[in-house]
């Protein structure tokens, strides 16, 4: 009985109104717009009609709530999905890898990585054993897409990779990756038709860990 009166008197409180003036109705969003993104409704609503607005963040918010839904209830339904706050981390615009934490891991690029100069611009696929998803980058990209991985996640290759083993699929995170590659595939199709669509990387989700916000 108590544990009832407990959950009545939360779902009340979270459900008020939070009126901050006559014109303001109760958000939708539950906050999570304007706390994720840190803004307020003015960044995306104008005027009295708040179910349409021509300002830019509108439509992109639209957009990235039908993603944000698409992936979570999909593609990464396993993980318990994401929200704005994965990306977005309280900023209207997620950060980007830092170039200095990418460098670093390139600098460190093993010997035994390394591709004869004479392939590099072969297909990755005719120069590397097992490829399924970067058989199609060059050869010599090879290097830079496995530091923006690793600098992405935070971490190194031996999360991926057993020794200089690198065509062995034998550590579940390597595996993991290739299902995140799935999300390239997918996330463009909800920016269709925009002049300047945003763009993705790993560290987009990941900032700088293994498991993202969620
Ligand atoms: C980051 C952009 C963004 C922010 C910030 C935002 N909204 Fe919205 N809002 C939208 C979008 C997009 C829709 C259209 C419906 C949807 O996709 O959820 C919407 C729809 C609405 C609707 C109409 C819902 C309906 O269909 O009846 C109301 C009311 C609303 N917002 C109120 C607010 C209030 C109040 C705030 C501030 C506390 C706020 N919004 C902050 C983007 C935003
Ligand atoms: C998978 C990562 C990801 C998720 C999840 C995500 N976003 Fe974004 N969002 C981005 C990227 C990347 C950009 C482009 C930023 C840039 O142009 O630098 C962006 C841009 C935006 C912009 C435009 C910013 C500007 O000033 O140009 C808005 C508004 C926005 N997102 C709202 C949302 C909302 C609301 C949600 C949750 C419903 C959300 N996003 C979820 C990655 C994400
Ligand atoms: C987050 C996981 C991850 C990390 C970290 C990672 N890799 Fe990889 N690596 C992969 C995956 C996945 C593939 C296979 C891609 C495919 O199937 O097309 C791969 C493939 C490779 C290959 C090609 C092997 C072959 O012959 O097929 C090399 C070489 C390689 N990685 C080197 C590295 C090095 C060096 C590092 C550290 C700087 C590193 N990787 C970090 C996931 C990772
Ligand atoms: C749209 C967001 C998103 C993008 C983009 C993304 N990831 Fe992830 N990733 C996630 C989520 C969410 C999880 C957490 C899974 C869980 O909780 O088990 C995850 C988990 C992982 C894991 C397993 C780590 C763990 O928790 O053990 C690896 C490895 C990984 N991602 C690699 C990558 C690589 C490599 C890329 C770029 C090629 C990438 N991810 C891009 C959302 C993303």
């Amino acid at each position: 009985m108590m544990m009832i009166a407990m959950l009545v008197l939360a779902l009340l409180t979270t459900t008020s109104p939070q009126q901050t003036s006559p014109a303001t109705p109760r958000d939708p969003h539950n906050g999570m717009f304007t706390t994720d993104l840190g803004v307020q409704c003015a960044h995306c609503h104008e005027g009295a009609d708040w179910k349409t607005s021509s300002l830019p963040a509108f439509d992109v918010s639209a957009r990235m709530e039908k993603m944000t839904n698409g992936l979570s209830e999909g593609t990464l339904s396993y993980a318990g999905g994401i929200s704005c706050n994965t990306c977005h981390a309280g900023k209207p615009k997620p950060a980007t890898l830092p170039a200095s934490a990418l460098q670093s891991v390139s600098d460190e690029w093993p010997d035994s990585a390394k591709v004869d100069p004479a392939n590099a611009d072969k297909p990755a696929r005719e120069v590397y054993k097992n490829l399924k998803v970067l058989g199609d980058i060059k050869a010599g990209d090879m290097r830079r897409t496995m530091s923006e991985w690793t600098a992405a996640l935070g971490t190194n290759c031996a999360q991926c990779h057993s020794g200089d083993e690198y065509e062995s699929d034998n550590k579940p995170d390597k595996k993991a990756s290739r299902t995140m590659m799935k999300l390239f595939d997918e996330m463009p199709a909800y920016f269709q038709g925009m002049a300047q669509p945003p763009t993705f990387t790993c560290y987009t989700c990941h900032q700088g860990v293994l498991t993202p916000m969620q």
